[in-house]
C-alpha cells in the first residue's frame, strides 16, 4: 500500500534508495520516484513501472539527503505525475506519503484559492502545499502545523531544501527508522533498510520525527519523546531469492523451518517435559472472537473450528472490514486478530470496536513492533522470518501454529490437546516430506492451467483451507477458483460443473471422509474431474477421484497445515505454468494500509 523510504549521511543515497525501494516493492509497483538534495536544488525522478523494471533509466542524480516512494495508486490514475515524490510551488519541500488523507479535496480547494497550482490529481499533494503554506524557516513547526490539519493516515518524509533536513511523521500508517553511524535511515517496513542497519526505533501514532546523521529526534504532542532503539533478527540474506525462481516458493520451502521456530518460541521447559505456553489476558474466555483480512481471514476461520471443538462457550470467526461489534458485549471475552504485517487498517479498526465492547485483545502477528501490536493487550509473534512476496505462504502457516499453541493453552478439557506439541514438533519433518517430491503436483497443476474455473472444496476443518488455496489460485495464478464446503456444492455451484472444470476435494481422515467421498461421486456423475487431496494411507479415495495427490499421515487436527502446503504448491505450479508474475499480482498489495 505504498512503501516509502529516507536517507540521510554520507553515502550516495541515490543506489541505496533504489534498493530500499525494491525491498518494499510488495506494498506497492505500479509506479516509483525518488528526491535527492544536491547543488542544484531538490532533483528528482519518476517513472511509471517497477524499480526493477526501470532502474537502466534513472538519471545519475548525486546527494546524500534524499527521499523515495513505490506507489500502489489509490487516488489518481497511474501515471508518472501521479507517482511520489511531489513538490510544493517554490521546489523547497518534496513530500512522499503512505495513506489516505481524507480532507483532501477540501485541503486542496483552499490552497489553490489562495494560489498554489497543482501537477498531480494525487491526495498526497496536499501535503506538500499546506508545508509550504506554514513555511516560517523552521521545518519541523511547518511539518506539525501541517499534520494538525490533515484528515485521514499518513507516513510521510519531508525533504526541505533550506534547512537541508528530512522530517518524518506518522498517524495509523508505518514508520520506521533505522539508525546507523552518522547515517539514518527512513522506512515504511524494516525489510527496506535491513541491509545497512539492524537497529531500528519504530515511530508511534502522531509523531513528527527529525532524522539527521546525529540521529533521531522526535516529538508527540507538541512534547520531545524518546523511542526505543531495537535490534532485529531478521537478516539481508533472508530477503533474496536465494536461488529460487520466485519468493513465493522460496517462502514456502521456509515453512519447515518456521513452524520451528514459531513452536520453539512458544516452548517451554518444565520438569514435564517441553510444554507450550504464551501469555493470554484473559484464560477462561466466555467467548471467542477471531479477527482478519484475506489470508488471515482464514487463519481466523480455522480458528473457529479449532476452538469451537475445544473450548465450552461460542467461538466465532469475523472478516475484520466487515465487523460490527452490535451488541457484542463481554468483560471476559477474548478477541484474538490475526495480521502477517500487523498493520491492516481494518483488522486493527475492528480491534476497536471490540474493545470498546469490553473484549481483552491479543494480535498474532510476524512483524515486531507493528501497529496491530499497540492496539492489542497482548501479541503473539510468529517467527516466519521476512515474507516477500504478496502472497502469504509461510506466515499462514505460522498462525495456524500459534492457534494449536492457543488451543493447547485454552481448552480446559487436557486430555483432548494433550496430542499437540508432540504433532507440532514432528510437523515440519512432515512439511518437508510433502515438500521432497513435488512432480505429481507439478503435473496436476499443469492440468489446472488449462480450466477456465474451478472449485476446492472440503469439509470440517479444512474448509478455511479450500477458501484459502481459493484465494491463492485468484492471487497468483489468476484462475477464477471458488472454495466451497462440499455440502454446499449442490446448493448452486453443481450449474457450473462441466467436463471442464476441475473440482479439487480435500479428504480428511476423520469423521467427514465417508460424506466427501460421496461428493466426490457425486461430481463425477456430472462429468468433471476430481482430484483428490488425501493421506498417504487412503488407498480407497483411488477408487473415487481420478487422481490423488497425498500427504503425509498425520493426525486428523493437524492435517490442514499439511493440505495447505499441497493448495499452495498446486497455485504455485500452476500460476508457473500460465506465465504470471507471483511475486507481484497485478493490482494487489501486501499490506493494506487504507480501509
Ligand atoms: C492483503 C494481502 C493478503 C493478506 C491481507 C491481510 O490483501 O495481499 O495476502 O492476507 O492483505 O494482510 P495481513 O497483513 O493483515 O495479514
Amino acid at each position: 500500500m505504498c512503501g516509502i523510504v529516507g536517507y540521510v549521511g554520507h553515502r550516495d543515497a541515490l543506489p541505496l534508495l533504489l534498493n530500499s525501494l525494491e525491498r518494499v516493492t510488495y506494498r506497492g509497483y505500479d509506479s516509483f520516484g525518488v528526491a535527492l538534495l544536491n547543488g542544484q536544488g531538490i532533483e528528482v525522478y519518476k517513472s511509471v513501472g517497477t524499480v526493477e523494471e526501470c532502474r537502466a533509466q534513472v538519471p545519475p542524480l548525486q546527494g546524500t539527503l534524499a527521499i523515495g516512494h513505490t506507489r500502489w495508486s489509490t487516488v489518481g490514475k497511474v501515471s508518472v505525475d501521479n507517482a511520489h515524490p511531489h513538490l510544493d510551488c517554490s521546489g523547497e519541500v518534496a513530500i512522499v506519503h503512505n495513506g489516505d488523507i481524507d480532507n483532501f479535496s477540501y485541503l486542496r480547494q483552499r490552497l489553490q484559492d489562495q494560489g498554489h497550482s497543482f501537477r498531480s490529481e494525487t491526495d498526497s499533494e496536499v501535503i506538500a502545499h499546506l508545508i509550504e503554506a506554514y513555511s516560517n524557516g523552521d521545518i519541523v513547526d511547518a511539518v506539525s502545523r501541517a499534520m494538525r490539519e490533515l484528515e485521514g493516515s499518513f507516513a510521510i518524509a519531508v525533504l526541505h531544501r533550506p534547512s537541508r533536513q528530512i522530517v518524518a511523521a506518522r498517524r495509523e500508517s508505518p514508520l520506521v527508522i533505522g539508525l546507523g553511524k552518522g547515517e539514518a535511515f527512513i522506512a515504511s517496513d524494516i525489510p527496506a533498510i535491513l541491509p545497512y542497519t539492524n537497529q531500528v526505533a519504530f515511530l508511534e501514532d502522531g509523531d513528527l520525527a527529525l532524522v539527521s546523521e546525529e540521529g533521531l529526534r522526535v516529538w508527540h504532542d507538541g512534547r520531545e519523546a524518546s523511542r526505543q532503539v531495537h535490534q532485529v533478527s531478521w537478516s539481508a540474506e533472508q530477503m533474496s531469492k536465494g536461488g529460487y525462481d520466485h519468493f513465493m516458493l522460496k517462502e514456502i520451502y521456509e515453512q519447515p523451518q518456521a513452524i520451528r521456530d514459531t513452536v520453539t518460541e512458544y516452548t517451554e521447559q518444565s520438569r514435564g517435559g517441553p510444554s507450550l505456553g504464551c501469555f493470554l489476558p484473559v484464560t477462561d474466555p466466555d467467548v471467542v472472537l477471531l479477527l482478519g483480512c484475506g489470508t488471515s481471514y482464514h487463519a481466523a476461520l480455522l480458528g473457529e473450528q479449532l476452538l469451537s471443538r475445544l473450548l465450552p462457550g461460542p467461538v466465532v470467526a469475523r472478516v475484520a472490514s466487515e465487523f460490527q461489534a452490535g451488541s457484542l458485549r463481554s468483560d471476559r471475552g477474548l478477541a484474538i486478530a490475526f495480521s502477517q504485517s500487523g498493520e491492516t487498517t481494518d483488522t486493527i479498526t475492528a480491534l476497536r470496536h471490540v474493545k470498546s465492547a469490553g473484549f481483552s485483545s491479543l494480535a498474532v502477528t510476524n512483524v515486531m513492533e507493528s501497529s496491530i501490536t499497540r492496539a492489542v493487550d497482548a501479541t503473539l509473534y510468529t517467527r516466519a522470518g521476512p515474507e516477500v512476496a504478496v502472497a502469504s505462504t509461510k506466515t499462514f502457516i505460522s498462525q495456524l501454529v500459534a492457534l494449536y499453541v492457543l488451543a493447547y493453552q485454552l481448552a480446559p478439557d487436557r486430555q483432548a490437546v494433550e496430542m499437540i506439541p508432540r504433532n507440532l514438533r514432528a510437523l515440519p519433518g512432515k512439511v518437508r516430506q510433502l515438500l521432497a517430491n513435488v512432480e505429481t503436483i507439478q503435473q496436476v497443476a499443469r492440468e489446472l492451467a488449462e480450466a477456465p474455473y474451478m472449485f476446492v472444496i472440503a469439509k470440517g476443518l479444512d474448509v478455511p483451507v479450500a477458501l484459502e488455496g481459493a484465494l491463492k489460485f485468484k492471487e497468483v495464478a489468476y484462475l477464477h477458483t471458488e472454495g466451497y464446503p462440499a455440502g454446499e456444492l449442490k446448493h448452486g455451484p453443481f450449474a457450473l460443473l462441466q467436463e471442464e472444470t476441475p473440482v479439487l476435494a480435500i479428504v480428511p481422515a476423520d469423521q467427514h471422509r465417508a460424506r466427501m467421498l460421496t461428493t466426490i461421486r457425486e461430481i463425477k456423475t456430472r462429468g468433471s474431474r476430481v482430484i483428490a487431496i488425501a493421506a498417504q494411507d487412503d488407498e480407497e479415495v483411488a477408487e473415487f477421484a481420478d487422481s490423488v495427490l497425498r500427504i503425509p499421515k498425520i493426525d486428523p487436527l493437524m492435517s490442514p497445515v499439511l493440505n495447505t502446503v499441497m493448495v499452495q504448491l498446486l497455485s504455485y505450479y500452476c500460476a508457473l505454468e500460465r506465465g504470471c508474475p507471483i511475486d507481484r499480482p497485478r493490482n494487489l498489495a501486501k499490506s493494506v494500509t487504507v480501509p
